[in-house]
């Protein structure tokens, strides 16, 4: 190489995964030259500014920390997959669409598409790394597309899933609970594994270095998410029958998250989990398992997301059941588009449903939201007649029927409700989505308060 770097990486895909990743590896690797690369010539320009194409709290710095110094971004694909030593690939793996599998399993058109691409311009070994989340057995068959097209070169698949979390990915990276490597048991694959192990051992300890076999660190990954949206699915559920009951989600979550052996984390009723992982993620594992007829394990996946979708429609439900049976023409004002705080993600955010059936219910729909915005223009292009869009969490609420929490933002815990009541519509509602205000004081003010998972208090 002409410069003086000890190795170059290269990632392909500048996303919520690739470009986190990579400007921790170049901050904490600064002999490595890392260059991310993607077809999507606007974003890559993003990443080269001060507009960054997502927003992640203290992303901004190590980019520009690192940024010029050993961190790339560029669109120049063929030219950075020739020069590397090292590839990742973070592309981004959608449901499948069309075909067999249509709804499940993961299209992975994109990624043939590069392998092929890696095998037509290599002309030295290479390590290539899964990031993105894949299907078990991705990587085999990868390998078999590299080895069958280029004799020149070796190369090395191996799985090194990502499992940061939006919103808190620069400290996920930094401090992460594992980092998982799966590798052949071969010479070669064990000798590319410690090349990666190198890596993350500039800042990770030994200890959570963890190491396997591909399958089962492609396995671990879809079924780690498979675990998280369980456990969110659960609470909601209980969320669900405490609503009949009269018994408070928040005190038997309390209850059972202080036993060690359930933990409290993830048990926060919600209107139900978003992004653009978990629901793929389980498609696919539901897939997998019924490609080997194991019916009954893919029947127990699939009702997690049944549930969480039941989660987001009995919102709405009552939502019309309190505001006696009709929202035609009411002003809903949405606190929140993200699918979770500090993020500006909405891929998949329950938000994007409950405006369409708001807008079946001929709603007037105000979204609000401090990051979001502009993806939230995108998501609802197809209801665009019916949503306003406005910063400002006080204007947006100015003449609303009801205010319902989306985003558990920090900033809608501690507004000022008194203020926004006085400027809405009365009767007011509120229905809280995330439970995170004071739902007492909100009454106390006058509004009618719906929490999820606890008795409503209303006026009337
Ligand atoms: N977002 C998360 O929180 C998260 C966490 C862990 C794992 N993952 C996994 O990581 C992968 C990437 O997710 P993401 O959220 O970063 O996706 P993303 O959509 O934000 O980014 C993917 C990027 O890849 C680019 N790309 C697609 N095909 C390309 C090609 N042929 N050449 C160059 N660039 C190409 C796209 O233009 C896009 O910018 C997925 O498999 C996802 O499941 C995501």
């Amino acid at each position: 190489m002409a410069d003086n770097f000890y190795k170059h990486i290269v990632c392909i895909g500048a996303g919520y995964v690739g470009g986190p990743t990579m400007a921790m590896i170049a901050a904490k690797c600064p002999q490595y030259k890392v260059t991310v690369v993607d077809i999507n010539a606007q974003r890559i320009k993003s990443w080269q500014g001060n507009e960054l194409p997502i927003y992640e709290p203290g992303l901004l710095d190590i980019v520009k920390k690192t940024r010029g110094r050993n961190l790339f971004f560029s669109t120049a694909v063929e030219e950075n997959i020739k020069a590397a030593e090292i590839i990742f690939v973070s592309i981004n793996t959608p449901t499948k669409t069309y075909g067999s599998g249509a709804g499940k399993t993961a299209d992975l058109q994109y990624w043939e598409k590069i392998a092929r691409e890696i095998s037509k311009v290599s002309e030295s070994d290479k390590i290539i790394v899964e990031k993105s989340t894949l299907p078990v057995r991705t990587a085999e068959a990868m390998e078999r597309i590299l080895r069958v097209n280029n004799k020149k070169a070796h190369f090395e698949v191996l799985s090194n899933p990502e499992f940061l979390a939006e919103g808190t990915a620069i400290s996920d990276l930094e401090n992460p609970d594992r980092v998982l490597i799966g590798a052949r048991d071969t010479q070669s694959g064990q000798k590319a594994m410690l090349e990666i192990v190198d890596i993350y051992k500039h800042w990770v300890s030994k200890d959570k270095i963890v190491t396997s076999d591909i399958w089962s660190s492609e396995l671990s990954k879809l079924a780690a998410n498979a675990f998280l949206a369980q456990r969110i699915s659960s609470i909601n559920s209980i969320s669900a029958l405490c609503e009949k009951t009269e018994a408070d989600i928040t005190k038997v979550a309390r209850a059972i998250g202080m036993d060690r052996r359930i933990g409290s984390n993830f048990l926060n009723a919600s209107i139900g989990f978003g992004g653009s992982c978990f629901k793929k993620d389980i498609l696919n594992l539901v897939y997998i398992c019924e490609y080997y007829s194991l019916y009954e394990v893919a029947q127990y996946w699939e009702n997690v997301i049944k549930i969480n979708e039941y989660q987001q429609t009995r919102f709405v439900k009552n939502m019309v059941n309190a505001m006696f049976n009709t929202l035609a023409n009411k002003r809903i004002t949405l606190f929140g588009f993200a699918f979770k705080a500090n993020t500006s993600d909405t891929r998949e955010s329950p938000a994007i449903y409950i405006s369409h059936k708001l807008a079946e219910e001929h709603s007037r729909i105000i979204v609000s939201d401090p990051k979001a915005l502009d993806n939230a223009q995108y998501d609802l292009k197809g209801i665009a007649d019916c949503v306003e869009f406005e910063l400002d969490p006080y204007k947006a609420a100015r003449n609303a029927h009801a205010i319902a929490i989306i985003t558990e933002w920090d900033i809608y815990k501690t507004l000022d409700y008194e203020r926004i009541y006085q400027q809405m519509e009365k009767p007011a509602f509120i229905f809280d989505g995330r439970n995170i205000l004071c739902h007492k004081k909100l009454y106390k003010i006058g509004f009618n308060v719906y929490p999820l998972g606890m008795p409503c208090m209303q006026h009337f």
